[in-house]
């Protein structure tokens, strides 16, 4: 084991280094406080190993993301995404015997209490559906209280039960029937079915959009440390039921500079569209850092090339607009927003790349999914990602301890606080 030497107030520390199978190295500073009466600072955690984890790897400089040490690009174009569910969570691809068995199971618990309708009837119609899925995965553990003690079961239902919960939330946002779930159809077709069928008449669902869904969800799946998986983690480093850890990340999922983002490139492509503005002009202003002009979708802490998600995507989307005969505008937008700012030095030098949030919300719009559906579809694919984490963190052999990180504390230093008795008026 190599080791790092710190030199502090003229004594010498030696630190252990520890390496992974892909050869990251850390410096192992869990006894440095002990030994030195020093924390370490690292504000965004931008340079710290919050745990050691077998899910997935990404090499950001390569451009390289693996599940379970499968290139996510086989995986995208072999895989189905109930399978990667299963691979994430349990460490290896299942038999297809096992893979029958998982894909029974799931379709067998799609459905949700029916009393948990009345939850529906209780927001506004411009409800933000993140915040009614937060809210509905956090009350899965009224009516599963057993979470704990049954865990394979409990992650059986959210992983059925949170597409009939996002489709539920569409059409309550629509003043739609809700739809009930099928028991012949594919994860991706039976989510598609409950968001556009009426009780009219039979939605079919286009195959290229079966297609598309399943490589949406693939791709989203995981991510290793991303905030909302790391949200995860911290909540569940508190012994939070499943379903409790789910709807924090959930929460932290939905902000802009994460998975907010595919809602925010769509906003900000519509807005520019009808704006008129010169797209070289916008371009202009997110590089004077102009508050309202940032380049929503592109950057990311990991990837300093292309997030190998996003290039999947744009060949997805041009597949998908071809089949089908669409022609988006928004797309040949975000084809020349992209193409201008890949050979600008602003963005060059603090190697901004697309990432998966810039194509992804261009291609729900093909399906029809509204824009603020977009971080529901990301949370649907990443839900399987964040259990992985949980159960992992859960079941480490060395044990996992609660997360609560250290603060350097620059308030006040110590004053009275008088007493003022009669003084108050
Ligand atoms: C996801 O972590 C994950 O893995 C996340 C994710 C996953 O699968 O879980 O991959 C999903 O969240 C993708 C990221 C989606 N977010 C966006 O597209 C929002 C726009 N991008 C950013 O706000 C930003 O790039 C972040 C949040 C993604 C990354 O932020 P960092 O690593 O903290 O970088 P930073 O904000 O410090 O930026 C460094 C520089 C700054 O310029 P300077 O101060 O050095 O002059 O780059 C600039 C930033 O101003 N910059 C941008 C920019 N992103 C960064 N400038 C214009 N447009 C942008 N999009």
């Amino acid at each position: 084991m190599s080791s790092a030497k710190l030199v502090y107030e003229g004594k010498e520390f030696t630190l252990p280094v520890m390496e992974g199978t892909e050869k990251e190295r850390a410096i192992d500073v869990r006894k440095l406080r002990a030994e030195t009466g020093l924390v370490t600072y690292d504000d965004g955690y931008g340079n710290t190993g919050s745990c050691k984890s077998a899910i997935t790897f990404i090499d950001g400089d390569q451009g390289i993301l693996r599940y379970r040490g499968y290139p996510i690009e086989e995986v995208a174009e072999r895989g189905r995404f109930t399978e990667v569910c299963y691979l994430l969570i349990y460490g290896r691809r299942p038999t297809l015997e096992e893979l029958a068995a998982w894909r029974q199971k799931m379709t067998m618990h799609t459905l949700i209490h029916e009393d948990m309708k009345k939850f529906y009837e209780g927001y506004p119609p411009n409800a933000h559906p993140m915040a009614i899925m937060a809210a509905m995965v956090a009350s899965l553990s009224s009516f599963y209280p057993d979470t704990d003690k049954d865990l394979d079961l409990n992650i059986i239902r959210i992983l059925a039960k949170s597409k009939t919960l996002a489709a539920f939330a569409y059409k309550k946002s629509i003043g739609q029937p809700f739809v009930y779930p099928r028991n012949d159809m594919s994860w991706p077709a039976n989510f598609l079915r409950m968001m556009f069928a009426v009780p009219a008449e039979e939605y079919e669902v286009p195959k290229a959009f079966e297609d598309a869904m399943n490589l949406l969800l693939i791709l989203h799946a995981d991510h290793e440390q991303n905030c909302s998986t790391s949200t995860m983690r911290m909540v569940g480093s508190s012994e939070a039921n499943l379903y409790a850890s789910l709807s924090a990340a959930i929460c932290a999922l939905w902000g802009p500079r994460h998975g907010g983002a595919n809602q925010a490139v769509l906003e900000m492509l519509e807005e520019l569209r009808a704006s008129g503005e010169d797209y070289k002009s916008f371009l202009e202003r997110v590089k004077k850092g102009d508050s309202k002009a940032r380049l929503m979708g592109f950057g990311h802490r990991i990837y300093k090339n292309f997030d190998p998600r996003a290039k999947l995507l744009k060949t997805a989307a041009d597949r998908i607009f071809d089949e089908l005969g669409i022609h988006d505008p928004l797309l040949d937008l975000a084809k020349k927003l992209e193409e201008v700012a890949l050979s600008d030095e602003y963005f060059v030098k603090r190697k901004l790349y697309p990432n998966v949030d810039f194509y992804s919300g261009i291609i729900y719009r093909a399906m029809g999914i509204p824009t603020d559906m977009f971080t529901v579809m990301f949370t649907l694919g990443r839900i399987p990602g964040w259990i992985a984490h949980y159960m992992e963190q859960r079941n480490d052999p060395d044990g996992y301890r609660i997360h609560r990180p250290r603060q350097i504390y620059t308030g006040e230093t110590q004053r009275v606080f008088e007493d003022w008795g009669t003084k108050r008026l």
